[in-house]
């Protein structure tokens, strides 16, 4: 078990810019996730961490050791990645041991290792078969094993599940957090799935570009994104973001959006850096909708449904509001058809207020909003 600080932390691969000033602490048996688009610097992160790629310019320490330029193998940190490397022609009792063997280790301990690990993975009946007679859930369990063999101190996972079906990703998913609590051993996890990203993670990372936008915990970064750009990532079906006027009335905040304008106290707003124009943030599941608002209701925008799709628990459906497509969440099987004007009301206090220009957050939020 052990802490992780990334200080001043930059990787260049020839003029391309990875990884740029990354500083995060990662603290002892933190399950800690890491989301963000394609090529943003993820894999490099863990690398880094692994020992597998070194920094171009800054620190990493595991609890108060600087290990920057120890070796991958001189660090006991495991890594797992997305296709699982196991060797065809070894058992998975062979393949268990084959690490520990080369490393000289005592037999019988060697033994008692793969005994205990597959026992925390359920793979004791499975021992004498080959990766080929298993099936992609089983497999990335040999592959869990084998990283837990050597019981790493940190524990690294680059989208371990996204090879399995939907419903085997379910059931490793939970199965992967119970093991990480269960252990005490301090994770990082990559994901591009944000249900992942969700249930797993004490804190996620959101990356972009090879920086980190924000770090926080799930509940926080669902409600209270630091930017536009996290606003939209994290969440789906995605935040709408609609522009939106303001204007000062005092102690309130008048904001004109979509054919409608409502009030807040301005004590909502980060004061000096509140524009005229803005963007506001709803998230499809924040909107409510109801046959006919009451006229005085101010906190309404009305369009027509120009799509619709249940899932069963939920039906989705797109409103065009003076030509501004609004997603919405709607209960299940709601009495909508496509061309019927519906109102959409919304409590302001859910909205998100982002800078037109920088993406920046606008809305002060109480200091303790887990
Ligand atoms: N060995 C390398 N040489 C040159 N460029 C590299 C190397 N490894 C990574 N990169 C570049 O660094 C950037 C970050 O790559 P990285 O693999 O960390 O992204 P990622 O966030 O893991 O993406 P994905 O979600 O697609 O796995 C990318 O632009 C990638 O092309
Ligand atoms: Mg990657």
């Amino acid at each position: 078990m052990t802490s992780v600080t990334f200080a001043n932390v930059w990787k260049q691969f020839g003029a391309h810019t990875a990884i740029e000033d990354l500083n995060l602490e990662i603290k002892d048996g933190e399950f800690m996730v890491f989301v963000g688009p394609s090529g943003c610097g993820k894999t490099t992160t863990l690398r880094m961490l692994a020992g597998l790629e070194i920094p171009t310019f800054g620190k990493i320490l595991l609890g108060n050791e600087d290990v920057t330029l120890t070796s991958p193998g001189r660090r006991n940190i495991s890594m797992v990645f997305q296709s699982y490397a196991l060797y065809p022609h070894m058992t998975v009792r062979q393949n268990l041991a084959f690490g520990p063997e080369i490393r000289h280790e005592n037999k019988s301990e060697i033994a008692a290792g793969i005994d205990r690990v597959a026992k925390l993975v359920g793979l004791q009946a499975l021992l004498h078969r080959f990766p080929s007679e298993l099936s992609g859930g089983q497999r990335q369990r040999v592959a869990l094993a084998r990283s837990m063999i050597r019981r790493p101190r940190i524990f690294l996972l680059d989208e371990p599940l996204s090879n399995l079906d939907a419903s085997l990703r379910t059931h490793m998913r939970t199965e992967i957090a119970e093991l990480q609590r269960q252990l005490g051993v301090t994770a990082v996890y990559v994901t591009h799935d944000q249900v992942e990203a969700m249930t797993m993670g004490h804190r996620i990372a959101v990356f972009d570009h090879g920086r980190i936008l924000q770090v926080a915990t799930p509940a926080e970064l669902y409600r209270a994104p630091a930017s536009k750009a996290v606003g939209m990532f994290i969440g789906s079906p995605r935040m709408n973001v609609l522009p939106a006027r303001v204007s000062d009335d005092g102690g309130l905040v008048n904001i004109h959006c979509l054919g409608t304008t409502f009030s807040m106290e301005a004590r909502h707003f980060v004061r000096d850096r509140v524009s005229d124009n803005i963007e506001l943030g709803i998230r499809p599941d924040e909107i409510q909708w109801v046959k006919d608002a009451p006229s005085r209701c101010t906190q309404k925008i009305t369009g027509v449904v120009t799509s619709l799709e249940t899932t069963g628990s939920d039906t989705f459906v797109v409103v065009d509001v003076e030509g501004t497509e609004v997603n919405s969440k709607f209960p299940s099987f709601a009495p909508v058809r496509r061309g019927d004007t519906v109102d959409l009301i919304f409590d302001p206090a859910d909205l998100h207020f982002f800078d037109a220009g920088t993406g920046a957050s606008l809305k002060v939020r109480p200091a303790n909003n887990n």
